[in-house]
């Protein structure tokens, strides 16, 4: 199959026609590109898993233009999320709600429960709305890669594999969206993003909803959390090709020891811009020390690093968790290994 490239505007109209059709195409949002069909066609869900080559058991999300059309695809729409939607969407937050029927079962992986979006990018909200059709949209990439941020990312990825891809430019976010489940007693984060769990309790709060909103699980409750919920927080995920460890500037011993070990390597580095890199370096991407800024260039960085084939790429870990950090962290953590030693 040919993959074409076209700018959103003109793209429009025709992307609008296939998802109608139940083909599937790739399009912007603020956070991550996704590749859209219409959730309630399973012969295009279908196309969604098969592109990406995604298994079966990890589900979707489903993209709305409104809360209103968030309501149609549900079967209960609890107070929380009233509130959540109210103040986060349009926007990078994703909530896992009851399905109903409007929703393919393989949408869901087989589960009762659907997540769902409402994105803040026109391109994703005209295709919302010139299709008339809630879209399941997982990041488009092949399965366990790193998420694209630009449309020349997604061709990377899936050239070959679908037809259309629109191009709206960088995402301004450039992290997935923050998934929370509001199914329970309250609100569980699944998968932390660029709003922090300090927005989500702060907003409850406002909403005289005084109530937790449990973080990513520790460590401790990792099995907890791999039995009960997201696939996609699967320990390794949003990988690079190249091999990747991961360290910190402020326990520097691993780092050294490995650069004295292998004084042959082609080494491509991921660090902040106050590290002081070893010239022996073959490729070096800076990134900003602001959690936003970081955020929005982090899938580029690691992509450029991939690309020039070094034998490994050792990767600076941000030493804050706070905020968006959290969100970096993760991502960077589930890309990258520990260290040898
Ligand atoms: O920002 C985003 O969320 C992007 C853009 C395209 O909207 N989409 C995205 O989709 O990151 P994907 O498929 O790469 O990640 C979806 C995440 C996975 O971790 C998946 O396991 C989880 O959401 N998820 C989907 N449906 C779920 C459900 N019913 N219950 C629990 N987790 C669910
Ligand atoms: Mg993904």
């Amino acid at each position: 199959m040919r993959t074409r490239i076209e700018p959103a505007d003109s793209g429009l109209p025709e992307a609008a026609e296939l998802i109608r059709c139940g083909e599937i195409v790739a399009f912007p949002t603020e956070t991550v590109y996704g590749l859209g069909g219409d959730a309630g066609n399973p012969i295009a869900v279908s196309r969604i898993y098969q592109a990406k080559g995604r298994p079966g058991n990890n589900p979707l999300i489903v993209h709305v233009p409104d809360v209103a059309a968030a309501q149609d695809c549900s079967a209960q729409f609890p107070a929380v999320a009233a509130v959540l939607a109210q103040r986060f969407w349009p926007g990078p937050l994703t909530l896992v709600l009851q399905r109903n029927e409007r929703i393919c079962p393989a949408v869901s992986a087989g589960r009762n429960t659907v997540a769902i979006r409402c994105p803040n990018h026109p391109i994703a909200q005209a295709l919302l709305r010139g299709s008339g059709r809630p879209i399941a949209a997982p990041s488009a990439n092949a399965s366990g890669h790193t998420s694209p941020t630009t449309a020349q990312h997604v061709y990377d990825e899936l050239a070959g594999r679908i037809g259309l891809i629109l191009n709206g430019g960088p995402c301004s976010v450039g992290l997935e969206s923050t998934v929370v489940d509001v199914t329970g007693i309250y609100p569980v984060i699944l998968r932390p993003g660029a709003i922090s769990q300090a927005m989500l309790a702060q907003c409850l709060a406002a909403a005289g909803m005084a109530m937790e909103v449990a973080a990513l699980p520790s460590p401790a409750e990792k099995a907890i959390r791999d039995d009960l919920k997201s696939p996609g927080l699967l320990e390794s995920h949003y990988a690079p090709r190249t091999v990747a460890y991961r360290f910190y500037a402020s326990d520097l011993r691993g780092f050294n020891t490995y650069l004295r070990r292998k004084p042959n390597e082609r080494i491509g580095l991921l660090c902040f811009e106050d590290f002081v890199a070893p010239t022996t370096v073959a490729k070096k991407r800076v990134l900003p020390s602001n959690a936003e800024a970081c955020a929005k260039v982090l899938y580029s960085a690691l992509r450029e690093l991939d690309a020039v084939r070094c034998d490994v790429l050792l990767v600076q870990f941000p030493e804050s968790i706070d905020g968006v950090w959290l969100a970096i962290e993760d991502r960077l953590r589930r890309a990258t290994k520990e260290l040898p030693l």
